[in-house]
């Protein structure tokens, strides 16, 4: 889940039903609760105003639950009242002004004190102004504001690729979704999206539901969604990767992936694989990944001359094409990459685009796998073993 559904007109209720979190047992907290607390949740609030069962103060660290304990957290109308502060390295004062690298903005210390307390997978909703809306000024103990993208920085896959360098520690998917003033006249999903993103008082809040990606273990699965790679998500390939090349996973391999991106299957592959050698190639600039295992060329895969030139023949183990899914590409970077692959060795094709390609790859002994999950046409897997 990581997402920026703008629903053209959607109340605050409707989106917070519609993310589920209601439904969930086990300890529930509605952050900042006032006398307005959550049904099915428990208040927590600095003030005991009437039914705040908690009175915490959520500027300060640790807060008094235990770790991977709460299933829910709701948090609406807080967050643009958080100080603009920082959390010194004793865990405990604010400051006004960092005075180490360790010192942690207020934003990522509580985002990260969320994560600690929720169970893995379980749900967090926040509700605050969207910072292009006079909702957002008008209220001068507003002290943040918030966009769509604003969340990224809670999201590791997208702080690795940009190379963020904040104290957090957190993992959270998320959707945002706009609460949009925007009138039924602008009815061309372009439009609005424009209007939406680039008007003032259109998009008056955001309902943002958080998922504390905590997922547990060391398979591939686990570690894929981590990296946030679309292997395990728009697609459905972790699994046959999987099984295909667990039996190697100790082994000192060589891998070529076409397509890097930003770099989210290759940290995969680094992660999953400790001994691999894994060769990165795009026809767009390298992803931000320090490690010697880890090389990257810039060579559109159309190019078969100088996929010819890249490694000596017989020596990768495996080859991954995720590059442009382009049918006429996937073949001409197959004839001059399959010899290099080693007897033995595996050929992966992504995402084929259309049937009329299969016959090709089934002339030269492919499996295909047609997996078609989460509704996509694209969601098959061709496998060569040589
Ligand atoms: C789907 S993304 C790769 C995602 C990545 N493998 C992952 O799982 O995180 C596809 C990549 O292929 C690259 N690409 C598109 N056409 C290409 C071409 N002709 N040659 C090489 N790379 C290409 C794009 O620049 C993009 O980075």
């Amino acid at each position: 889940m990581i997402a920026t559904g703008l629903p053209a007109t959607m109340d605050v209720k409707r989106a917070l039903d519609s993310n589920g979190s209601q439904a969930t047992e086990g300890l529930k907290l509605d952050f900042g609760c006032g006398r307005n607390i959550r049904d099915k949740f428990e208040g927590v609030d600095r003030l005991p105003l009437p039914g705040v069962k908690h009175v915490v103060d959520l500027w300060r660290f640790p807060w008094p639950w235990e770790d991977s304990s709460v299933s829910a957290i709701h948090c609406q109308h807080l967050l643009e009242f958080m100080p603009q502060a920082f959390v010194a390295r004793d865990g405990v004062s604010l400051i006004q002004v960092p005075e180490s690298p360790e010192d942690q903005d207020l934003f990522f210390a509580f985002f990260d004190e969320c994560f600690r307390i929720l169970k893995p997978g379980a749900l967090m909703t926040v509700v605050v102004p969207c910072g292009r809306h006079n909702l957002s000024m008008d209220n001068p103990c507003h002290r943040r504001s918030f966009v769509e993208t604003t969340w990224l920085s809670l999201h590791e896959p997208c702080r690795l690729e940009t190379g963020m360098d904040a104290v957090v520690r957190c993992n959270f998917d998320y959707e945002c979704a706009g609460i949009s003033s925007l009138d039924q006249t602008v009815f061309h999903p372009e439009a609005r999206a424009r209007r939406q993103s680039e008007s003032w008082n259109v998009i008056s809040k955001w309902v943002v539901t958080l998922r504390a990606n905590k997922e547990p273990g060391n398979g591939l699965v686990a570690i894929g969604s981590r990296c946030g790679t679309d292997k395990g998500t728009f697609h459905s390939y972790l699994g046959v990767y999987e099984e295909l090349l667990s039996p190697w996973r100790d082994k000192d391999i060589s891998i070529l992936e076409i397509g890097t991106w930003t770099g989210r299957s290759a940290r995969m592959w680094l992660q999953y694989f400790p001994s691999a050698r894994i060769i990165g190639l795009d026809i767009g600039g390298p992803p931000l990944i320090n490690d010697d295992r880890f090389t990257f060329h810039q060579i559109n895969q159309r190019d078969q001359k100088k996929l010819r030139t890249l490694v000596t023949d017989g020596t990768l183990d495996v080859v991954i094409d995720d590059g442009s899914h382009d049918p006429e590409d996937q073949r001409l970077s197959f004839e001059a990459l399959w010899p290099k692959v080693r007897k033995g060795g595996i050929y992966f094709i992504e995402d084929i685009q259309s049937e009329a390609s299969l016959p090709y790859w089934e002339s030269r002994g492919a499996k295909i796998h047609k997996l078609l999950k989460n509704g996509r046409y694209d969601d098959i897997l061709v496998v060569l073993r040589k």
